[in-house]
């Protein structure tokens, strides 16, 4: 996502008590115990300007949310749009999502989303996706069984690579669709990406991983 650097971004962003959880790592096995109430947790990492987390903590007050975005002037438009919607099941970090491992333990995730993640479209750096087999055996570790992972990008060749990954990790394939906006799925809530690319006439392609049990 294009970074305008705004003086005083960081400082803005710290000021929010509510929507930001300022030291994660302390909330490792015990998110449960972050939000007013218990309730399954769904994560998105690369949350971007937050219109997809947003939009569905709204529609799933029975979901807790969390977004993970790793640039600060990103992540306040993200949070303020938390903090006017008034929104009490989502909450963000500014983190790094290499080091999920440090914030979440086993099992307590229902689901993770990734959208429209960086491709890294040189081999040598296929390791730095965000569907390389090296996150998805993390992610599966945070997750319970039946947790899924859903997926979207604007890129066939990310999208390829990927449901190999998925496969090579032993998930539950669902749900592929390679031209969402073309397709009869119902409730598919968008991203800021997912809009810019749907209206140059792109191709978004999704899909979800259950893990077995
Ligand atoms: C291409 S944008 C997509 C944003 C949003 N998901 C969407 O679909 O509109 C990718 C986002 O991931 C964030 N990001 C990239 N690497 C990250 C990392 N290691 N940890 C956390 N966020 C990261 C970027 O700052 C950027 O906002």
């Amino acid at each position: 996502m294009r970074r305008r650097k705004k003086p005083g971004a960081k400082e803005k962003l710290l000021t929010h008590e509510l929507h930001l959880c300022k030291e994660p790592e302390k909330y490792k096995g015990h998110w449960q115990g972050y939000f007013l109430e218990k309730k399954p947790i769904h994560v998105e990492l690369g949350t971007g300007r937050g219109q997809f987390i947003t939009t569905l903590a709204a529609k799933h007050p029975d979901i807790n949310f969390i977004g993970i975005e790793i640039k600060e002037e990103i992540l306040l438009k993200a949070v303020e749009k938390a903090v006017a919607q008034g929104l009490r099941n989502v909450t963000f970090l500014w983190y790094d999502v290499n080091k999920l491992d440090q914030v979440f333990a086993e099992g307590e995730l229902n689901r993770i989303y990734i959208n429209f993640c960086d491709p890294w479209p040189k081999a040598r750096m296929a390791k730095r996706r965000l569907t390389h087999r090296n996150f998805i055996e993390k992610y599966k570790t945070f997750m319970g069984e039946q947790g899924e992972i859903h997926f979207k990008t604007d890129n066939e060749k990310l999208f390829e690579f990927s449901l190999n990954e998925f496969a090579a990790c032993d998930l539950r394939l669902k749900n592929i669709i390679f031209d969402l906006h073309q397709s009869d799925m119902k409730d598919n809530t968008t991203t800021e990406y997912e809009d810019k690319f749907a209206a140059m006439g792109m191709k978004i392609y999704r899909c979800e991983g259950r893990k077995r049990n």
